[in-house]
């Protein structure tokens, strides 16, 4: 196997203040704190307050990793902020990262929704190695609660608002540390399943459509928790055998927080021992391409993750897209 080109130099995340429970839902809709424990894991999300923005969240969670990576915003040469939630369509909201951390360089959105922060680990291992850039920022940022049907029971428990970011830079020389390996897919054939409809070409908004909540998300739950089970085990059994390793080789399992359902049915299918696959479902719910690196910054800072551990991270989201990355912290 190949030595690593690129690490992770430092994590970085940011959750807005305001905490909504699920006792909180009971008084908005139809449904009871244990029918989305029970189903879903989740205890509580964080919403972004009025007035705060999905650059505001990502700029924050980019300087938290900017200052843990000890260098400065004038480092970075590449921003990839992964969202579906931008600031506004056009332009990207990176341009907006780029202005409020200080930096000076390429910039672009990706995405790819749930899978968005693979998506962009994956380019920026790609950009590192070919040269092309010596640190890459890499934000995966959400503020779901904009776009989300406060009267649809079936979507609105499940989802919160967060941010997080990882820099990533060249590998130490002679060392195992860094981007093992990332795998990346798509299925279209799903893309009806998971979708904010409205605001696009397809369905420009007009007041029947706002009427019809065409610019909020509409999801087929089942079609999407049997396409995530499926494909984040085959995705992440792949990466781990054809990196010739064994998944009793693997430290800890950091998986897109969708639902403790499907992260427990993966884990199973896979063997993976409880106690390596680490959540925080319960407290900050499916905060889709931020949840990854949230739960990665968490886990490095409270010292669960240590230097030298080998972490597998898969993620599905909307499209279907979905990717694993096998990364030596
Ligand atoms: N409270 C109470 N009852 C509810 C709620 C709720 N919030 N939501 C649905 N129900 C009801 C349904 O109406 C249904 O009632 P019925 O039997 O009388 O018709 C019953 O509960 C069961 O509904 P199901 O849809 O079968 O429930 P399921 O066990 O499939 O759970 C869920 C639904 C949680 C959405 C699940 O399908 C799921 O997690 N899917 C994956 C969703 C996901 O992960 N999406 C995001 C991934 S992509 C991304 O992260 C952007």
């Amino acid at each position: 196997m190949a030595r690593p080109a690129s690490r992770i130099l430092a994590t970085g995340s940011f959750l807005p203040p305001v905490t909504r429970s699920n006792a909180d839902l009971e008084k908005m809709v139809d449904t009871n704190d244990a029918w989305i424990r029970d189903r879903t894991g989740i205890g509580e999300r964080r919403i972004a307050p009025d007035g705060m923005v999905t650059s505001d969240m990502a700029a924050e969670a980019a300087k938290r990793a900017l200052a843990r990576a000890e260098i400065t915003a004038r480092e970075i040469d590449l921003i990839i902020v992964a969202t579906v939630t931008p600031d506004m369509p056009m332009p990207a909201t990176a341009v907006f990262v780029q202005q409020k951390i200080g930096a000076a360089c390429p910039s672009f959105d990706l995405s790819a929704a749930c899978a968005g922060f693979i998506y962009g680990l994956s380019i920026a291992d790609q950009f590192v190695k070919a040269g092309a850039a010596r640190h890459v920022m890499v934000v995966g940022v959400e503020l779901l609660s904009r776009v989300i049907n406060w009267g649809d029971r079936t979507t609105c428990v499940l989802f919160g608002d967060g941010a997080g970011a990882v820099v990533v830079g060249p590998a130490l020389e002679n060392s195992e540390r860094g981007i093992v390996a990332t795998r990346l897919y798509s299925d279209g054939s799903l893309a009806e399943s998971l979708m904010i409809p409205g605001g696009g070409s397809r369905e420009p908004l007009d007041e029947a459509r706002l009427h019809d909540r065409r610019n909020k998300v509409h999801m087929k739950g089942q079609d999407i928790f049997k396409a995530a089970v499926r494909n984040l085990y085959s995705a992440s059994q792949d990466l781990v055998d054809s990196c010739g390793l064994t998944n009793d080789q693997v430290d800890w399992v950091v998986p897109h927080q969708a639902n403790i359902r499907i992260i427990d049915q993966v884990a199973a299918r896979a063997s993976y021992p409880k106690e390596k696959v680490l959540s925080n479902i319960e407290r900050v719910g499916n905060t889709s391409s931020a949840s990854i690196p949230i739960l990665l910054d968490e886990k490095t800072r409270d010292g669960t993750i240590n230097a030298n551990d080998l972490v597998l991270m898969c993620a599905l989201g909307a499209g279907v897209s979905w990717g694993a990355a096998l990364v030596r912290m």
